[in-house]
């Protein structure tokens, strides 16, 4: 006999039934995945011998992370949605491909459709005191030419780390819009400074953290599309810097390259300047996009999204 169960005869022969690789046709990359998911949930049970009470606990873990929304927050935590951006800077890597903002992950709380305007946009529509945040710059080509016409799609927490859609107490889009790039490729903002956040404290994300040790925090942070025809898409974010989760984010989404300076403006001639009537922090961050080619792993992603009613 095999020293393991499961890589005996019988269970082989089980596994091999379950992932109808017995059966011909069908899709035979999916009866792979299928298989390597039924084989190393077996082999989990078999080497931390895992009883029946525990299994059903851990199936009732996964049950209650999809009633309760929180699996695209589990997936990032356990640093398997970064990984999914390594994957990509690796492929696009062995493809040639070099430069560019870097990417990171989109995270749960996107809501498509959001209000369009070119140039210029405010997002904060919710009174709220916050420290006022002005932040722009240019979408531009791997050479440094300008893309006018960019959409940049700009979205992120109020000062309670909440955001609109999934926190009743805001208005629909307050701190989401698109934004159109002008014709030098500019595109600008008015909101409020972001406040960083936690997974639900009741939640079975935060569970499962706690019980590894682990805090499920977030430095603050603005999540950022950026596309345009014949351009790669940018799924990415920028950290403010000086928070002190900055290089400790339960989602791994910190990058080189995304921690642009936040300049604070208190002189009153220069506030004046500004067309603004007190302090405010000022950040100014260009986006580079590669162009699309056939050779590359594909950016846009399918993927479910909350909805605006
Ligand atoms: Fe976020």
């Amino acid at each position: 006999m095999p020293e393991f169960l499961v890589d005996s005869p019988q269970v082989k022969q089980l596994l091999s039934r379950a992932a109808g690789l017995d059966q011909p046709g069908s899709d035979q990359r999916l009866k792979r995945i299928v298989h390597r998911v039924a084989e190393d949930m077996c082999r989990i049970i078999e080497e931390f011998d895992v009883t029946p009470t525990e299994f059903w606990t851990a199936m009732s873990y996964l049950a209650e992370l999809g009633r309760t929304g929180e699996v695209g927050l589990l997936v990032p935590g356990l640093g398997v949605e970064h990984f999914m951006d390594l994957y990509m800077d690796e492929k696009e890597r062995k493809a040639g491909l070099r430069g560019g903002t870097p990417r990171t992950i989109e995270g749960p709380l996107y809501v498509p459709d959001s209000p369009m305007v070119r140039g210029e946009a405010r997002l904060d529509q919710d009174p709220e005191e916050g420290e006022v945040l002005f932040m722009e710059g240019q979408v531009k080509d791997a050479s440094g030419g300008p893309i006018p016409g960019a959409i940049v799609h700009v979205w992120h927490a109020n000062t309670k780390g909440g955001y609109s859609f999934f926190d009743p107490a805001q208005s629909p889009w307050n701190l989401r819009r698109r934004i159109e790039t002008d014709a030098a490729a500019r595109y600008r903002f008015r909101s409020i400074m972001p406040a960083g956040y936690a997974c639900p404290p009741q939640g079975p994300t935060q569970r499962l953290l706690t019980a590894i040790g682990r805090h499920g925090r977030r430095p603050a942070h603005i999540h950022f599309f950026v596309e345009a025809p014949g351009y790669r898409k940018l799924t990415t974010q920028i950290n403010i810097a000086g928070d002190e989760y900055l290089h400790d984010d339960f989602a791994f989404a910190t990058r080189e390259g995304l921690i642009p300076e936040v300049v604070r403006h208190s002189d009153s001639a220069d506030i004046q300047s500004h067309g603004f009537d007190g302090p405010f922090a000022a950040i100014h961050f260009d986006f580079t996009l590669n162009r699309e080619a056939a050779n590359l792993p594909e950016t846009v992603v399918i993927r479910e999204h909350a909805r605006a009613a």
